[in-house]
């Protein structure tokens, strides 16, 4: 296995700046075990801290994870009501800590539709952790990577941006990922391979890693291991090799 230091990281110079998460297969872990849905759902915000914990470790800059798409107000009420609840408890109960370790929050999504007192707790964790720098967290959430690139043309249009001066740099600055570099590294649990919406524009050259593990049993072990595995690729952006 290439690029290990001795206590078993992946080597800091091979290691993304900028790695989002699909955070997939908590509804099967729970069914696996008899459980509900939302139990998975909840022991899927206990890993959370350890992987912070695994990229600062690391030296990832910046981390996206993936909570909640568009697309998944189309499950049974119940369970949209029940994963509401969950992310307004994970804020409470995790955001004093994240404040302490140094971490930025940033909310990628929409916040029409969502009940009242998690648009304001949402919105509460973003202001308290502006001017932190130790990791950028992303935390994608009510986002679909169709309606973000939408809602970039729109804007753009509606400022009135010259033909001339609409280039990809201009479109970046229009999408929530605005002024951070795009994810080298897509992490995706649970088995499935698609996107499912996920950073359409951004992901353009990210390396993809996925993995049956569902997300509950993800942790700081199996982060490594997808790091590594990441240290071992060629990205060649359309090149014949990496170095050009
Ligand atoms: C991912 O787990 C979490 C969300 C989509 C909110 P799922 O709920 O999709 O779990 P599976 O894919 O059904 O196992
Ligand atoms: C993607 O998972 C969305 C999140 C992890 C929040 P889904 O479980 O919703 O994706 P599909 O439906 O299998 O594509
Ligand atoms: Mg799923």
């Amino acid at each position: 296995m290439a690029n290990l230091t001795a206590n078993g990281k992946p080597e800091l110079e091979r290691i993304p700046q900028h790695v989002a998460i699909i955070m997939d297969g908590n509804g099967r872990w729970a069914q696996q075990r008899g459980l509900p849905r939302l139990a998975g759902h909840r022991a899927g915000t206990n890993n959370i801290r350890q992987i912070l914990e695994g990229c600062v470790e690391a030296g990832v800059r910046y981390l996206t994870i993936y909570a909640f798409s568009t697309e998944n107000w189309q499950r049974p009420q119940q369970e949209v009501f029940g994963l509401m609840r969950i992310l307004e408890d994970v804020i409470q109960r995790e955001l004093d800590e994240m404040h302490r370790q140094g971490v930025c929050l940033r909310h990628l999504g929409w916040l029409d539709g969502v009940d009242e007192s998690l648009s304001r707790q949402v919105v509460r964790a973003v202001e308290l952790t502006r001017n932190n720098t130790r990791l950028f967290l992303n935390v994608a959430f009510n986002y679909g990577g169709r309606a973000e690139i939408l809602a970039a043309i729109k804007a753009i249009i509606r400022e009135g941006v010259s033909i001339e001066d609409i280039n990809e740099v201009t479109v970046n600055k229009y999408l929530f990922t605005h002024g951070q570099p795009d994810p080298d590294f897509i992490i995706r649990t649970g088995g499935e391979q698609r996107l499912s919406n996920y950073l359409l524009w951004q992901a353009a050259y990210a390396e993809i890693y996925m993995t049956s593990i569902y997300w509950p049993d993800f942790d700081k072990a199996e982060l490594f291991t997808a790091l590594q595995d990441y240290a071992r690729r060629d990205r060649r952006f359309g090149r014949v090799n990496a170095n050009g």
